[in-house]
């Protein structure tokens, strides 16, 4: 009976996962790298129309407090709602923190996870994070079994409801094969580097298709520069009345993915938040697609 009752429970939280897709952010604005400024870059993406924020819980490249601090604030000033808001936070591992660690160092993975998530909602000042990631696996090759008890440990926070979505980011494509075969709750999202020579992480991208997750891409200006700049890139946005940026968020989010964006200027901001109402014609999408392929 309570196999019944747990798998029925599992199906409709299935379900109001597949009703929430549609209406899952088209845009996601990243905050690591700001320091300082993140508190007022946060309110002044908020202004420009951003509802979906990417932190971590990790001080080496986040300052995941001023996040939370900024999202409060301006739902006390009545600038955005809790609930029309998505906060999107990660649990990372002590290879990749400074000494600024939201847990105890040595403690058991399960302990460090329960207390980084903690953690992220006193930061976050939420009753419940709308999506957890797990920034990483251990290793670059396959998954270790830390890895596997750090997801077991994550979809313990999402039993409660505490934590609605999970998410791994940085995988490649045999990494997420394997968490796929074993996770109980399996991962709602990908965030992964895109690179255009590798036709826009084309491999992860179609599992993640097939498997129903939902595909996250960040550093698509940074790691792409070639592309950006290219001259007939650039002629065809002009084309169109766009910039390049604008061009390849566009095509971005035709190939499936969710775009992220941590720029900090405020025609940027509008730019890419208008590139969500631009449809591309499906022939450009394949071009752009094979751009830089070898
Ligand atoms: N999971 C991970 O391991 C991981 C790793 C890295 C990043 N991330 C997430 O992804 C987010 C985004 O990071 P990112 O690597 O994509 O890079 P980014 O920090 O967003 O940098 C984008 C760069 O592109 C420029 N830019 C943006 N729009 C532009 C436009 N329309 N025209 C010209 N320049 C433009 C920005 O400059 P301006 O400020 O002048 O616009 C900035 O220098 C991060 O904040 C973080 O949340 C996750």
């Amino acid at each position: 009976m309570k196999d019944v009752v747990e798998d029925n429970a599992r199906v409709r939280d299935a379900n109001a996962f597949q009703a929430k897709a549609s209406e899952w952010p088209r845009t996601f604005y990243g905050t690591a790298w700001k320091e300082g400024q993140t508190a007022a870059l946060v309110t002044k993406a908020l202004k420009a129309g951003f509802r979906a924020f990417d932190t971590a819980n990790q001080r080496k490249h986040y300052v995941e407090a001023d996040v939370g601090a900024a999202l409060e604030q301006a739902c006390l000033a009545g600038l955005a709602h809790r609930q029309h808001l998505f906060i999107q936070t990660k649990f990372t591992y002590p290879a990749a923190q400074d000494a600024r660690l939201p847990y105890a160092l040595g403690a058991p993975i399960e302990t460090q996870v329960a207390q980084s998530v903690s953690s992220s909602l006193a930061h976050l000042r939420v009753d419940h994070i709308d999506s957890l990631l797990l920034h990483g696996p251990t290793h670059a090759h396959g998954l270790s079994e830390v890895d596997r008890r750090a997801w077991r440990a994550l979809e313990a926070s999402s039993a409660d409801r505490t934590v609605r979505r999970l998410g791994i980011s940085n995988v490649s494509v045999s990494q997420l094969e394997a968490l796929l075969s074993w996770a109980e709750y399996p991962p709602a999202f990908v965030q992964n580097r895109c690179f255009a020579v590798t036709g826009w992480d084309r491999d992860v991208r179609h599992l993640c298709r097939a498997a129903g997750v939902t595909y996250q891409g960040f550093s698509l200006l940074t790691a792409n520069t070639e592309v950006v700049h290219h001259p007939p890139v650039v002629a065809l946005a002009a084309s169109l009345g766009l910039d390049a940026p604008a061009l390849i968020f566009a095509f971005a989010r035709q190939l499936g993915m969710v775009p992220l964006t941590g720029t900090t200027r405020w025609e940027h901001m509008q730019s890419q938040l208008a590139s969500e109402r631009i449809t591309l014609d499906a022939a450009l999408v394949e071009e752009l697609e094979r751009i830089a392929l070898p």
